[in-house]
Parts: structure tokens; C-alpha cells; sequence
């Protein structure tokens, strides 16, 4: 059973001490219902996944109180700054090159070198983050597939018993998404129409190109360079590996192949939330290693989240581009 509280501020402290021991709290912005979880905590958000359905690993967009708190964990533009100035809080994501200590946990962000940021202007959302004191990571809180929900009842139609807590703060005002752009490379890219206009933008920055997103969520993986700005590992990736070569990094998922040259236990118990949480750092990890040629990668079971293992562990495999 969720518990389904009105935002008062014992129930914004309740939800904050949940989000912060790792469980998930659905909570209400000005856009639409975001389903939270400690985005510094890759299991909390791995479950996040989980409850969503989702075959693969989108983005999630982590949520701070302020400006300030978000641009510590990513490296603001000068069009950054200028679009947080007149935008923030609101319903604008940009997406930013992470900081090197950035505490974000990396599943939040699916591996990318990238984070989606949002300062959201909902109170309850504000207070509610305050509290937490931590990047919230929030998907839109419905199954994978559906719309974006922007009442409590719609949240619970979805996600009912999944999650601890749903904070009710009525309907959501804008009641779509936010706008989400890139300002990662040198020009900005709108990947995601929304709450704020491409012609509020414009004013502010200048112009603004309208981009395919990086990542869709509903579309299965077209072409292996579809991905191209994702994180890829270094080393050439096999699936399904059944023996492993001594110049081969292993990543394991229950008891490990013997021979290895280096190992990575993605969950000795055979458990596909841990191993979901700990994949992206697993893939990074053989790039720090030496006299490595390749990455094995054991067949993982094609069900609950890893159908979302998989779909990564595909695209990592998949025959790079020049
Ligand atoms: O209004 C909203 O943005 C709501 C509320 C809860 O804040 N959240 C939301 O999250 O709509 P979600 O996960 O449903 O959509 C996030 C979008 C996805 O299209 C995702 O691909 C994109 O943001 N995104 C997130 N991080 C990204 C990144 N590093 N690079 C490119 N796209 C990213
Ligand atoms: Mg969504």
C-alpha cells in the first residue's frame, strides 16, 4: 500500500527522511507527478526503474532546491546561468557536462558524461527537496509507456503499492513536461518541447536548434549510432559469455566464470535491482585497467530490469562507428 498524504510540512519531513534511507516517494511539481528517489543512491534510483516498467535506461532529470545546489554538480554555460536567471525555478531541464566530484549515482544519468538538472517552482516540491538535501532523480511517476500523470490519483492508477508515499499537492498547474535542453555542446539543442516556450528561450539566448532527442523512450534501438553521444566503454564489449580469456574484464552477474583478467560483480546473489545499480560503473571500471582487450559480459536473465541490462549491455555491444 502507498500512503497518500496532503503536503503539509510533517509530511514533507516524513517523505524527506524516506527519500534519504533509499525508498521512493511520488511527488507533485508545476509540470506533472515526479516519482523520487536519492539520486546519489544507484539502488534507490535502480528501483526507480523497476517501478516504472521500463525495458531500457533513460536519462532521469535530477531535481535540486536552487540554482547554486544544481550547479554544483554540473558545470553551468554562460547560457546556463542566463536561462536559470529568468527561467528558475520552472519548468526548464538542461542538460550539463557532470562535475568530476559530482555525488550523483551514474545510473541516474543511464552513464552518460551529461546531467539533466531542474529546479522545479512547485512549493511542495521545493520544500520538499530542501528537506532532502540531496539531487532528487524524478521520471514523470507513470508506468513506462502511459501519459504523464499530473494528479495523485492518476499516480496511483499507475504505481499504487510500488512506491512509499505519494506527497498530494493537488493538480499539477502547467501539467506538461518541462522543456528540456542541451547546452552540453557548443550549440543548444532543444530535446524536449514543454512547460517553457522555444520562443522564451530564443529571447534570452539566441537560437536555439531543434534537436531529435538523444534518448526516446519508447522507441526500441534503431541503430547502434543512434547512441553515439552515450557513454561507451573502451574495450570491445561480448554477451552472453560462457568462458572469459585472461585479457578479457569479466562482468559477472551470480558466481563468476574462473580466468578472468579482471572481474566486476555486478550481484554475486543473482539479483537484477543490485545488478542495475551497479552496471554503469561496472563498464567504466575495465577502462581503468591495463593489458586489457575486451569485456565479457555473462548472459543476464530476460526479465524485470534485465530487459533494461540487456538493452544497454546491447548498445555497448553494438559495432562502433567511425
Ligand atoms: O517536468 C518534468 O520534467 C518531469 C518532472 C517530474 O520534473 N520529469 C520528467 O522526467 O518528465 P522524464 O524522465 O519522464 O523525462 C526526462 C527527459 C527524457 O526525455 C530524457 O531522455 C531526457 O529528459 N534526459 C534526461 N537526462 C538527459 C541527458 N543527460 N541527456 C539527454 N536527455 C536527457
Ligand atoms: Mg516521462
Amino acid at each position: 500500500m502507498t500512503e497518500r498524504l496532503p503536503a503539509t510540512p510533517d509530511a514533507i519531513a516524513h517523505a524527506a527522511d524516506l527519500l534519504r534511507r533509499g525508498e521512493l516517494v511520488a511527488f507533485g511539481t508545476e509540470t506533472v507527478y515526479g516519482l523520487g528517489a536519492d539520486a546519489t543512491n544507484a539502488d534507490a534510483v535502480a528501483r526507480v526503474f523497476e517501478a516504472k516498467g521500463r525495458p531500457h535506461f533513460n536519462p532521469l532529470i535530477a531535481h535540486y532546491p536552487t540554482a547554486a545546489a544544481a550547479f554544483a554538480d554540473v558545470e553551468p554555460s554562460d547560457f546556463a546561468r542566463k536561462l536559470a536567471a529568468a527561467f528558475w525555478p520552472g519548468a526548464l531541464t538542461m542538460v550539463l557536462p557532470r562535475r568530476a566530484d559530482c555525488p550523483v549515482a551514474l545510473i541516474t544519468g543511464a552513464g552518460l558524461d551529461t546531467l539533466a538538472v531542474r529546479v522545479p517552482s512547485h512549493p511542495a516540491a521545493r520544500a520538499l527537496l530542501a528537506a532532502t538535501g540531496r539531487a532528487v532523480a524524478a521520471p514523470s511517476a507513470n508506468r513506462s509507456g502511459r501519459v504523464s500523470p499530473t494528479t495523485a490519483a492518476h499516480v496511483l492508477d499507475g504505481l499504487d503499492g510500488r512506491i512509499a508515499v505519494i506527497i498530494d499537492s493537488g493538480p499539477c498547474p502547467v501539467g506538461v513536461e518541462s522543456t528540456v535542453i542541451d547546452l552540453s555542446g557548443s550549440d543548444p539543442v532543444l530535446l524536449r518541447p514543454g512547460g517553457i516556450t522555444l520562443e522564451a528561450l530564443e529571447a534570452v539566448i539566441g537560437p536555439v536548434q531543434r534537436g531529435a532527442p538523444i534518448v526516446d523512450a519508447h522507441k526500441p534501438l534503431l541503430a547502434p549510432g543512434m547512441l553515439a553521444s552515450h557513454y561507451a566503454p573502451n574495450l570491445p564489449v561480448r554477451l552472453n559469455a560462457t568462458s572469459v580469456r585472461p585479457d578479457e574484464g569479466l562482468l559477472a552477474f551470480g558466481a563468476a566464470l574462473p580466468g578472468a583478467g579482471a572481474l566486476f560483480q555486478l550481484s554475486a546473489r543473482g539479483d537484477l535491482v543490485e545488478a542495475a545499480a551497479a552496471l554503469f560503473d561496472g563498464l567504466r571500471s575495465f577502462d581503468a585497467v591495463a593489458g586489457l582487450s575486451g569485456i565479457a559480459v555473462v548472459p543476464i536473465p530476460q526479465q524485470g530490469l534485465g530487459l533494461a541490462i540487456n538493452d544497454r549491455l546491447t548498445r555497448a555491444a553494438a559495432p562502433r562507428g567511425a
